[in-house]
């Protein structure tokens, strides 16, 4: 078993230079799918993540070969369209090759997808996107079937709430789709901007991502191509608020601003200092600081992704905070661990009121319950007395680019043990 352990109070301070997205290179890979030439993603994040869909392309004959921090993706001989339920099952971000394997191939077998237990996590708005352009889908066995004759179609399609995945299976199958698709309330979150604009580089006609309309032409064929995906806005987020819960002063290197406004807003109200540049973001914080409200949303909305990371931090602020999450229903197995370091939280319903006091949490033996959990674990143990231990790490390396080595290059005391 692998633990984080970590020796707390420590004042985190330095340059931190964030990753690419894991949210924008996952259905990027997925994307490959369309075309039948190689396509090469740049600067790819080595995440346990990307090496499951790594598999999950590789299970169904893709060609997908990394070297050093290059992913080539060949996927000119696509053999199967029943990806292994064992992959699928491991991760929810698998299931956004259904789009482009539809698309390309007229039909798919795939498990119901598995992936953080933050909520039941449906995928019904993904298949309604299919049926209304014309797929035929059955379920069975824990299985969905969905089938097309000739190419999909074309069609209006309203989300019934702005899922980001739905919104990108829907709008990658409908690059290669007869006539025009239009997705309504559609999720506006930047990594679908950027799966735009790579789709786009492959010859794809789309058009109003970053708003709630979402205009598609279909295309005969697409191309290879490269990109680079945009900066994690999760991973900047999570050393932003490490940064300010710790009383330190790190430069956030590699970022886009722009993306992280319901952080910062949040941060400043906290009376943190932000300072904002081209491409990174100085935080610098004394350590004392406001208690505040947070309601998760759909972009451009506080991020449910970080709302854990901000719980953990308001857990040692001046007065009580309250955080609403509205994005997933079970998003709080966090709080319990919270609690064994000391912290006093109390939910009602989707809410939990976080009594804050400087200096309350103690170094305690705790448990990563989902990926952002462990990262909020991870800031909790850096302001509290004492040693904490982090299990079932794992979680964390879905989604953190070497996490100890990175905090530990800001002065941190985070060890990585094999058990
Ligand atoms: C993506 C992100 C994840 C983030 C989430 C919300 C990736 C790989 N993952 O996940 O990190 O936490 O967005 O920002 O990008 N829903 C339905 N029916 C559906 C689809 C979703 O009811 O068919 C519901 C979900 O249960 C959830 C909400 O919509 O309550 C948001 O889910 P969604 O935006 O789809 O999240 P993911 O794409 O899975």
């Amino acid at each position: 078993m692998t633990k984080l352990v970590i020796e707390g109070k420590t004042r985190l301070q330095g340059v931190v230079k964030i990753s690419t997205a894991k949210n924008a290179i996952l259905p990027i890979i997925a994307a490959t799918l369309l075309t039948g030439e190689e396509c090469q993603l740049d600067e790819v994040s080595d995440l346990e993540d990307v090496k499951t869909m790594k598999e999950v392309m590789d299970s169904i004959g893709v060609d997908i070969n990394c070297d050093k921090d290059k992913l080539t993706v060949n996927p000119g001989k696509i053999k199967g369209n029943e990806p292994p339920y064992e992959l699928i099952r491991k991760m929810r971000a698998s299931f956004l090759i259904m789009g482009p394997l539809l698309a390309r191939t007229g039909k798919v077998k795939i498990s119901l997808p598995g992936g953080c237990a933050i909520g039941s996590r449906p995928i019904d708005l993904h298949l309604k996107g299919f049926a209304a352009m014309g797929a035929s889908i059955s379920l069975g066995h824990g299985y969905i079937e969905a089938q097309t004759q000739g190419r999909l179609q074309g069609k209006s399609i309203y989300l019934d709430f702005p899922s980001v995945g739905a919104t990108e299976n829907i709008m990658m199958a409908a690059c290669l789709a007869d006539g025009i698709t239009i997705i309504e309330n559609a999720a506006e979150e930047p990594e679908i901007v950027d799966l735009a604009n790579f789709l786009n580089k492959m010859g794809a006609k789309v058009r109003g991502t970053g708003t709630d309309i979402i205009r598609i032409e279909g295309v005969k064929e697409l191309n290879g191509v490269s990109h680079t995906a945009i900066p994690d806005r999760i991973e900047a987020g999570s050393f932003m608020v490490a940064a300010a819960a710790s009383g330190g002063d790190v430069l956030i290197d590699y970022v886009i601003p722009d993306h992280m406004r319901p952080i910062t807003a949040k941060l400043k109200e906290m009376g943190v200092h932000i300072e904002e540049y081209e491409r990174s973001i100085r935080v610098k914080s004394t350590g004392i600081f406001n208690s505040v409200d947070i309601k998760t949303l759909p972009y451009p909305g506080f991020p449910t992704d970080m709302q854990a990371q901000m719980m953990a931090a308001m857990c040692s602020a001046e007065g009580t905070s309250m955080i609403t999450e509205t994005v997933f229903e079970n998003r709080f197995m966090h709080i319990d661990e919270l609690k064994r370091m000391g912290a006093k939280i109390k939910v009602h319903g989707r809410s939990a009121i976080i009594e804050g006091t400087p200096g309350i949490l103690t170094g305690s033996k705790v448990k990563a319950t989902d990926l952002r959990a462990g990262a909020a674990l991870l800031i909790a143990s850096l302001c509290a007395e004492g040693q904490t231990e982090i299990s079932d790490v794992y979680h964390i390396d879905r989604g953190y680019v070497s996490i100890e080595d990175k905090f530990s290059k800001l002065g941190a005391k985070v060890y990585r043990i094999e058990e």
